[in-house]
């Protein structure tokens, strides 16, 4: 029965392990999450905690060494059409035009003719990029190429959206206007969305849940609720309400900062 206590992606005891030069690393050491349907989780923490990975054995680019993620309660073992994802660094294809791009994925489903391009339009719109759309990715800044590729990711209409710091590389002001466009879109659609960030106040704005990664061997150590109402703003950022969850976050995030100091 679908709902919203329905869990959309179940990660269940995940370790991984990888082979290095010098030696082992563990970068997961046993995660366990239940991702609701429709839910938007933010996950924070130390570089190097696994985020990363974690993010790829959901998508099915990696393997788990233990453990196994369900996707409505199916094993993932590959990468699939019900999971959308949008990587730091935009992967436009460069000889593609904007709409081509946006299109491109929409293609592969089979979609044509008027509805491929009404499709198209609505997210190119949706990204504010209706001026561009004929643009190629090196005629745009960093922010309009990332701008195509959320507009890419949504268009095909993931059930689920799996984003790895997707506004890491850009600046503060596109980044704020990026958080308000997914806001707005998360709340006119609601998806199921994992977004990793280094930015306390993105996982805090965006989130229904962030989760807390302890330093390497990555586990999780806190989820905590982000009980602000919807709609959000750039101006929620100022409430008392806000700014005590970012500083309470902060802080354990800082912890696990020093963990890897020492
Ligand atoms: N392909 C790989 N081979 C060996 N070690 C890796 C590989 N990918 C990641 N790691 C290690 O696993 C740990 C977690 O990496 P990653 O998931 O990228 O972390 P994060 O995204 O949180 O920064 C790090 O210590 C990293 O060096
Ligand atoms: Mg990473």
């Amino acid at each position: 029965m679908a709902g919203k206590d329905t869990v959309k992606v179940k990660i269940e005891k995940v370790v991984k392990k990888y082979q290095g030069r010098s030696g082992e690393v563990v970068a997961l050491n046993g995660v366990d999450l239940d991702i609701r349907e429709n839910e938007f989780v933010c996950v924070v923490g130390p570089s190097g905690c696994g985020k990363s990975t974690l993010l790829n054995i959901i998508a099915g680019l990696q393997d788990a060494t233990e453990g196994r993620v369900l996707v409505d309660g199916k094993e993932v073992e590959a990468p699939g059409r019900e999971r959308g994802v949008v990587f730091q660094q935009y992967a436009l294809f460069p000889w593609m035009t904007v709409r081509k791009n946006v299109e491109f994925g929409l293609k592969l489903q089979g979609m044509k003719g008027d509805e491929l391009r009404a499709t198209a339009d609505k997210y190119i719109k949706m990204v504010d990029l209706e001026q561009f759309a004929n643009a190629y990715p090196k005629e745009l800044s960093g922010g309009m190429k990332q701008r195509v590729a959320i507009a890419r990711a949504y268009a095909v209409n993931p059930q689920v959206l799996l984003m790895d710091e997707p506004f890491g590389a850009l600046d503060a002001q596109t980044r704020t206007q990026l958080q308000t466009e997914l806001i707005k879109t998360w709340e006119q659609e609601q998806k199921t969305c994992f977004f990793i960030t280094h930015d306390v106040e993105e996982a805090i704005i965006l989130a229904q849940r962030v989760v807390i990664m302890s330093a390497r061997p990555g586990r999780i150590k806190e989820i905590v609720e982000i009980n602000i109402p919807h709609p959000r703003t750039q101006e929620t950022k100022m409430t008392k309400e806000f700014l005590d969850l970012k500083n309470y976050i902060w802080a354990q995030v800082y912890k696990e900062y020093l963990a890897i100091r020492k």
